[in-house]
């Protein structure tokens, strides 16, 4: 079904993607904005229920806006931090991306889309929030392979988000995606580099059978 290039190709883009906190100045190219859309569009959702909006923002007054609100989370948060400064140098770096990248996509969820009845739905209603997680995955590795940057934002009230995009009430802003080029593109996370966390070794992670076994 793929040649062995394809194949390399998608385990190459998985292993390379990261989360990005600098960007250029440089426009997005409205080709790849479309096909990282249409990729996103592509995920998986519980019943197919496609629960998900794209809010593209480019006007700096929002962006300015938006960083404003995650700004505020952040000294909301920094109470949490106060020992380590790292932590807040790291949130601060982001919300700084988010004023420098050229474009931001706000990424919602509709749980009310396919009504009542979505199939598969009932007894876990968050996989309307988990397959819009799917569609943001999907326009990471699209970014990526566009050789474009993208960091994801979720530090923020979900009702400044509202308010700043006229968002209703029932529909879940649940990111905000910076989108841009950038020229520091880390080959492993920048939490790890910076010895906040490291990778887990992947077979302590595996069972076999039961749990822990
Ligand atoms: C659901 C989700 C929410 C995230 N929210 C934030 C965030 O608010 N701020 C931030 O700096 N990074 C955020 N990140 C990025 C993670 O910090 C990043 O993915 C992780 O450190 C691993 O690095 P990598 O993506 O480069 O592999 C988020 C990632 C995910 C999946």
């Amino acid at each position: 079904m793929f040649t062995h290039e394809e194949k390399d190709a998608i385990y190459k883009v998985i292993e390379k993607r990261r989360d990005i906190r600098s960007f250029l100045p440089d426009a997005v190219p409205q080709e790849a904005v479309a096909r990282i859309l249409e990729a996103a569009h592509h995920a998986p959702s519980v019943g197919f229920m496609q629960p998900w909006n794209f809010i593209l923002i480019q006007s700096d007054e929002l962006k300015n806006r938006l960083a404003w609100a995650a700004d505020k989370e952040r000294r909301a948060l920094a109470i949490h931090y106060e020992q380590d400064e790292r932590a807040a140098k790291f949130l601060n770096l982001k919300i700084e991306g988010m004023k420098e990248a050229p474009l931001t996509i706000c990424v919602t969820c509709d749980p009310s889309r396919g009504g009542s009845h979505v199939l598969g739905r009932n007894s876990i209603p968050e996989t309307d929030i988990m397959s819009t997680a799917c569609a943001i995955q999907n326009m990471w590795l699209a970014a990526c392979a566009e050789g474009l940057a993208m960091g994801w934002v979720s530090f923020y009230k979900k009702s400044d988000i509202r308010d700043i995009l006229e968002i209703p009430p029932h529909i879940d802003p649940i990111a905000l995606v910076s989108i841009g080029y950038t020229d520091t593109y880390p080959t492993a996370p920048i939490l790890e580099t910076a010895n906040w966390e490291k990778r887990r070794a992947l077979e302590k992670l595996i069972f076999h059978e039961k749990w822990r076994k």
